[in-house]
């Protein structure tokens, strides 16, 4: 394992990163322009062949980076996982999320821990970076690659390493976020903090797989437990009529002991919705319910809902019915200024007015078209002429705040506009519903 270290040291180790999403790509990429020969692995042969067309799909890491790298003979792609048989590192990223019954869908990890398994060899560094329950990397992981009859942290090394990667975020990239790590042995924790510390500014080692696994939770449901108590705040709030926001912003002057969270429609994207499950998941496999978590959980699934009794209400206030008015979704991206979609609760606002008999359209500059897989009704493709278009409808909700969307044209021509988060602050018109 020296061996590997040195090779680290000097930058020709070979690493493969299996599974080029919105974790695996710029992680590859950062591996390569920190001087490493990088081979992605992917099923989806759509990524591969642009990765190997120098091509970029992932809106945080521009075309210009991976040309760099693929025409310095630095990046390429596969589908092929013979592949694994021949670099000395690979790193799992692959999709975690939740099964018909919310419970954890660990089965494509299952999957990239098999191929893993199949072509581990003397000197290979494994590190699973896809987010999931503690115990993972040791139950789950650990005993394929023992069928090998190599020993682990000696002749091959395992850890567990979060991705931290916010996408949009164009403060906290990659490299300047600290990387949590544990390996199953210390030598398997100094080896991988080797590997990672040529492309972060800072790794903090654990003790432990399972700890670090539960760090990524532990962020996670933070998150998901203070957005609902935001919501909860909302819905009182609502009854009490009080305007949540302001209260929030005032709290916020306070300059210790209290952090904003907001309100908003629901959770969404691959990490705030889907972690506490996984969390809530594991405790119940030890007889214990996690009583704070789930609550939050069940406050947050229930805001599309809200938003839609919000509309409704508003609708009703100009003598119209949710049936047959003309709704637009202004933003239907998890968040703002990024494509992503998955769990976003603008979809499940969408349906909800489709199923009432709304005629729903969309606009959002990230989202070119909507499909049934989606959770919409039909195939739809995002309109144009924000925002002299919003005059044409019965009411205008506001699902993301992008940044490129004139936002104050939005909310001039709007009848109602929802989850307007930081965008509206202080602007206030007759027509504007807040949640
Ligand atoms: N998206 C985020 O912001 C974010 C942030 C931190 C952590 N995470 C976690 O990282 C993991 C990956 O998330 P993502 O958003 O990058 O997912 P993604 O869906 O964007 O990418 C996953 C990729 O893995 C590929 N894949 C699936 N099975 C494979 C296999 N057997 N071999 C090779 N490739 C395979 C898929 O084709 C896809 O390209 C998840 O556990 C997620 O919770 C995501």
């Amino acid at each position: 394992m020296t061996d590997l270290l040195s090779r680290i040291e000097k930058r020709d180790a070979h690493v493969c990163v299996i599974g080029l999403g919105y974790v695996g790509l710029p992680l590859a990429v950062a591996f390569a322009e920190a001087g490493f020969r990088v081979t992605g692995l992917d099923v989806d042969s759509s990524k591969v062949d642009a990765i190997n067309a120098a091509s970029s799909y992932i809106p945080d890491i521009t075309t210009e980076r991976v040309r760099e790298q693929v025409d310095a003979g630095r990046l390429d792609a596969t589908t092929d996982a013979e592949i694994l048989a021949k670099v000395d590192t690979a790193h799992i990223c692959v999709p975690t999320p939740l099964s018909k019954t919310r419970d954890p869908d660990i089965s494509y990890l299952v999957v990239a821990g098999e191929q893993a398994a199949a072509h581990v060899h003397a000197g290979m560094l494994i590190v699973l970076e896809s987010t999931t329950y503690p115990g993972t990397t040791e139950e789950v992981l650990a005993p394929r690659l023992a069928e090998s009859g190599l020993e682990l942290g000696k002749d091959y090394h395992l850890a567990f390493s979060p991705e931290r990667i916010d996408p949009g975020n164009p403060t906290f990239t990659l490299e300047n976020t600290p990387k949590v790590l544990g390996g199953m042995t210390p030598e398997c924790t100094r080896v991988a903090a080797a590997l990672y510390g040529t492309i972060v500014s800072e790794v903090h080692e654990m003790t432990s797989p399972a700890a670090a696994e539960l760090v990524k939770l532990l962020e996670n449901t933070f998150r998901s437990v203070n957005i609902g108590l935001a919501n909860e705040m909302a819905l009182m709030c609502d009854r009490m009529g009080i305007d949540t926001w302001e209260v929030i912003h005032a709290a916020a002057t306070k300059p210790f002991g209290f952090m904003p969270f907001f309100p908003g429609p629901g959770l969404g994207g691959h990490c705030i919705p889907v972690d506490p499950l996984y969390l809530t998941w594991k405790a119940r496999t030890l007889n214990y319910r996690a009583r704070l978590v789930e609550t939050a959980a069940e406050i947050n699934a229930g805001m599309p809902e809200y938003v839609v009794e919000k509309v409704a209400g508003a609708l009703n206030d100009h003598e119209k019915s949710v049936r047959g008015s003309r709704i637009l979704m202004v933003g239907v991206a998890y968040k703002r200024d990024i494509d992503d979609t998955r769990e976003s609760p603008a979809l499940d606002v969408m349906r909800l007015l489709q199923d009432r008999g709304a005629l729903v359209d969309y606009a959002d500059p990230w989202v070119p078209r909507l499909t049934p897989a989606q959770g919409v009704l039909a195939d739809q493709d995002s309109i144009e002429g924000l925002p002299e278009v919003c005059a044409e409808y019965d009411c205008v909700v506001v699902g993301t705040d992008h940044t490129d969307i004139d936002w104050p044209g939005v909310l001039a021509a709007a009848v109602l506009v929802v989850d307007t988060r930081n965008v509206a602050n202080g602007l206030t018109t007759p027509n504007v519903v807040r949640i």
